[in-house]
């Protein structure tokens, strides 16, 4: 872990985030997506001042995160909703929970002050490093979508800045 860093994302990442959002998607337990977007999507979708990325000691991206809006609401202003894609050779080093205490910091820096994010039930991956970083589970959703042949629930998490 000590020779993994987050600094911010910028285009020359691209190849590499993509891959490692296909990767995820590819695992088939990450999201109802199958195909990750365009980088120019990806662009257009993201905030730009909180993309973060994990890199190692030769600035490879192992993974990153990243935040879209949630609406267009002025009273949601300082709600977003993240994703958190880590690279399948480098996951079960810390490298999301790294990613995710850096996600706060910048939102809340930014005020910012809810991160949410929907996450399927057996992504047991992805919600114990969400409620180690402070995430609740705020409840279930039943049988949202239909993917890979089965209908699947969606745990709600978020993380309500208690310094906003
Ligand atoms: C979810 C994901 C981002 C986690 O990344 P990661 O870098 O491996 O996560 P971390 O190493 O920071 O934390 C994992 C924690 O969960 C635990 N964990 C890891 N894999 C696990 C598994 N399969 N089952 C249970 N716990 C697991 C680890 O032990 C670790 O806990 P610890 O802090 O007590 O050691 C990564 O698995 C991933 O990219 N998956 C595909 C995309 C995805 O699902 N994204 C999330 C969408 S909401």
């Amino acid at each position: 872990m000590a020779d993994i860093t987050v600094r911010p994302m910028t285009s020359d990442d691209a190849g590499r985030v993509l891959a490692i959002y296909q990767a995820g998607l590819d695992a088939g337990n990450a999201s109802f997506e199958t195909t990750a977007p365009t980088w120019t999507a990806f662009d257009a979708a993201k905030l730009p001042d909180h993309r973060l990325v994990a890199v190692d000691a030769d600035d490879t991206v192992l993974g990153w995160v990243a935040v879209a809006p949630t609406s267009s609401r002025p009273v949601y202003a300082g709600v977003v909703e993240h994703s958190v894609y880590v690279d399948p050779a480098a996951q079960g080093r810390g490298v999301a929970r790294l990613l995710l205490d850096a996600l706060i910091a910048s939102t809340e820096a930014a005020g910012i002050w809810t991160i949410q994010s929907g996450v399927f039930p057996d992504n047991t991956a992805s919600l114990t490093p969400h409620q180690r970083a402070g995430f609740r589970i705020i409840g279930t959703r039943e049988r949202v979508g239909w993917h890979h042949g089965r209908w699947r629930d969606v745990v709600l998490l978020e993380r309500r800045s208690p310094r906003i």
